[in-house]
């Protein structure tokens, strides 16, 4: 029998479920001091217009369309993503979080989250951040080895990364998560074991750790096609598990592919998005979710800005996604997630599959009261792609 003192874990499958009944909203701030080699994110650097006056004309068309959305019940989770939303004074963050709370109202014990750089973590801006209502911050550390932070482009020191965790602790964030990235072909495992100690040993409420990509278009792309070493699958597997080892020994739980957090610090956002959960999303480049339809806003900063001057949603396209598309949606996201989804049509029709049945006999997924759950995170992907290979049902 269940321990009634112990906290529910991160992700039981009845919270993970509930989440998708949450109310969320996503606001992008695409300005960063310098585009990192790797990140293919909707971006806008000093040279590429960003300049104070464009900033502030970015607020007030976020905010302005804000207004553009149909009214909706108080939010229950809001996430500041980027780019660096650390790069905007407080009072643009508060003046956003002001122009949500008028329209949409936010819940008392809400879940506001902002991404934030450590070179932009000094006291008196993380002080102000907090006492403007974030409640959760989520620290783009990547690595403490300052070889892979300059290999990753990333402008802070290990040093810089330690204090801005510690401080968002003594200010009081209800939680306190770091990002970090494994597989940059330099890296060695020694050198990620370090990492992975010392985040630990910071005593994090949450990490998101993610194998370094090479996206298309981007500046490492480039020069891994231009000759220099890509990240390597083993490698990034042994990290990975290491990570996820540790992690453990820690008591942080996985809950979703690349997510651990302590019990009570789930990310209350991300699990509303794996639960097929509706978000509204501002600014630009930003996905958002509602009434069956999934839209995504125009990438251009300069066509970002003019659309919204006009009074026109900034839209760039919109998809009803709906049937089968959307039964396999649920069960692709919920496979993301530890506690996996209930099986329902599609995953029905996948375990009738062939794959389906190499998948369960190989031990790589388990069905468990109706569910159907990953057991090996790195061969996600895999289940994923015979998921979306099903035929409409
Ligand atoms: C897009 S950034 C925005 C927040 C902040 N500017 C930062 O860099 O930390 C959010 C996270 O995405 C992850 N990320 C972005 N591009 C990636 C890539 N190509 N491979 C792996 N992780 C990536 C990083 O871990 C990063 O912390
Ligand atoms: S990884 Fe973060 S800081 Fe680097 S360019 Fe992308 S959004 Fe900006």
């Amino acid at each position: 029998m269940a321990d009634a003192s112990l906290p529910p874990p991160p992700d039981s499958p009845e919270l993970a479920d509930a989440a998708g009944m949450l109310r969320s909203a996503y606001v992008h701030i695409p300005f960063c001091r310098r585009r990192c080699p790797y990140c293919d994110f909707a971006v806008v650097t000093p040279d590429e217009g960003g300049t104070p006056y464009t900033v502030t004309r970015y607020v007030q068309a976020v905010i302005a369309e804000i207004g553009m959305e149909r009214p909706w019940g108080p939010l229950d989770a809001v996430n500041f993503g980027g780019g660096t939303p650390s790069s905007l004074p407080p009072s643009a963050l508060a003046a956003i979080l002001d122009a949500l709370k008028r329209r949409f109202g936010v819940a008392p014990d809400a879940e506001i989250s902002i991404e934030a750089n450590p070179e932009d973590w000094d006291g008196e801006y993380a002080e102000a951040v907090r006492s403007i209502g974030f409640t959760r911050v989520s620290l783009g550390v990547q690595s403490f080895d300052p070889k892979v932070l300059i290999a990753l482009g990333r402008l802070h020191s290990p040093e810089l990364a330690v204090s801005a965790v510690r401080r968002s602790q003594a200010i009081g964030f209800e939680s306190v998560s770091v990002d970090l990235i494994y597989g940059t072909p330099d890296e060695t495992l020694e050198s990620w074991e370090q990492t992975v100690a010392t985040t630990l040993g910071l005593g994090p409420d949450h990490v998101s750790a993610y194998s370094l990509t090479v996206e298309l278009g981007t500046e490492l792309s480039r020069r891994v096609r231009a000759g220099d070493p890509a990240p390597d699958p083993d490698d990034q597997a042994d990290k990975y598990l290491h990570f996820a080892e540790a992690a453990a020994d820690a008591g942080l739980i996985r809950y979703e592919v690349s997510n651990w957090a302590r019990p009570g610090h789930v990310c209350r956002y991300n699990l509303s998005t794996w639960a097929q959960g509706e978000y509204l999303a501002f600014g630009l480049g930003a996905h958002g979710h509602r009434d069956g339809v999934r839209r995504r806003n125009v990438r251009r900063l300069d066509v970002y800005l003019d659309r919204v001057a006009r009074a026109e949603r900034p839209e760039a396209g919109a998809d009803r996604i709906e049937g089968w598309a959307a039964e396999q949606e649920r069960l692709l996201l919920g496979l993301r997630r530890a506690g996996g989804a209930v099986a329902g049509p599609a995953g029905d029709a996948l375990l009738r599959s062939d794959e389906g049945a190499r998948f369960s006999d190989a031990g790589l997924i388990a069905v468990e009261s109706g569910r159907i759950r990953v057991l090996d995170p790195l061969l996600t992907d895999e289940v994923v792609r015979a998921v979306l290979a099903l035929p409409p049902h």
